[in-house]
């Protein structure tokens, strides 16, 4: 079957099953163009919780559809690719975060949402990468446990007076971004800007000029007036910028900047996804409400 046909095939289930489709700023652009939104971890899975729909199908990494099922427990949450995992989520366990905690009995403890529902469960609250310094400063303790990402943490501690306490995990698409690539290509584009998203290298970072999360990165790339941008993140996200930006210039920082967990989604598996309704996300209830609250925080502040 070809694209077109595939296209079409899924525009009509989503129609005779009220189904509606999510996609993450990473998705390869076939799955872009099928999605009713598109948008950032934590913007997509409220819009889970906010849209009409009984079935979503969720095209993003397996901690984004948690998220989505946690805050919208009534809806049929699928992913097309249940290995369609993130790599930096699985760097700490609910238990491992358990033992962390007993070390630090005075501290609080900051789950960015690149978690598992497990380990959300167990933290005081979660943060984003576009709101983790509010978080931490918004906490009534002067140190505190930040996981899993210690790249974000670093970032945070340098925004705040509070001791930050990092978990050692990191994701590997934008540890590979390096400040030699953030130098090459601003020779190549000497009037264009650099834009780095916060999970990046505190070196890499220093060369930016600004630090944004996916989200920011959209929103930005419609407000600013430069007509080239540096983008220091996972490459997919320029298909959407340069789409709804069609006279700007977008560079990704590094040329091969992928998260392959993210591309593991494609036209086919979400025509699959919804013609057999594969894969059910779940959550045990019990998970569920303790991680619901710590998002719920979060979403306050
Ligand atoms: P955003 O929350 O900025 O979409 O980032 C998610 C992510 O996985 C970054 O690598
Ligand atoms: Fe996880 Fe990194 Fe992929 Fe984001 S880009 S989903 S943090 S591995």
């Amino acid at each position: 079957m070809n694209k077109e046909k595939i296209r079409d095939k899924i525009m009509k289930l989503k129609k005779e099953k009220n189904a509606v489709i999510l996609a993450h700023n990473y998705q390869i652009g076939e799955v872009q163009d099928v999605a009713d939104y598109i948008g950032d971890s934590l913007g997509l899975s409220q819009t889970a919780a906010k849209v009409d729909a009984k079935i979503i199908v969720f095209c993003g990494v397996h901690f984004m559809a948690e998220t989505a099922k946690i805050l919208a427990p009534d809806k049929t949450i699928l992913i097309p690719d249940e290995r369609a995992g993130c790599p930096m989520a699985d760097m700490i366990t609910a238990s491992e975060l358990r033992q962390w905690k007993k070390n630090y009995p005075e501290s609080k403890v900051v789950c960015y949402v690149n978690t598992t529902a497990e380990v959300k469960a167990e933290c005081d609250i979660c943060c984003t990468s576009s709101n983790a310094v509010k978080v931490v400063n918004s906490l009534n303790a002067d140190e505190i446990l930040f996981a899993p990402d210690k790249n974000l943490a670093a970032y945070v501690a340098r925004h705040t007076k509070k001791k930050i306490i990092p978990w050692d995990g990191y994701c590997y698409v934008h540890r590979y971004i390096k400040a030699r690539d953030i130098r090459e290509k601003r020779n190549l584009h000497p009037g264009g800007e650099v834009w780095v998203h916060p999970e990046c290298l505190r070196e890499v970072i220093d060369l930016a000029d600004k630090v944004l999360s996916t989200g920011k990165m959209v929103q930005e790339a419609r407000k600013t007036t430069k007509k080239e941008i540096i983008v220091g993140t996972e490459s997919g996200i320029i298909y959407r910028m340069k789409k709804e930006n069609p006279a700007k210039n977008f560079y990704p920082a590094r040329d091969v900047a992928f998260c392959f967990n993210m591309k593991k989604i494609d036209l086919r598996k979400v025509l699959r996804s919804l013609e057999n309704m594969v894969y059910k996300v779940e959550v045990p209830l019990e998970v569920s409400q303790k991680a619901r609250g710590a998002i719920e925080k979060m979403v306050k502040i």
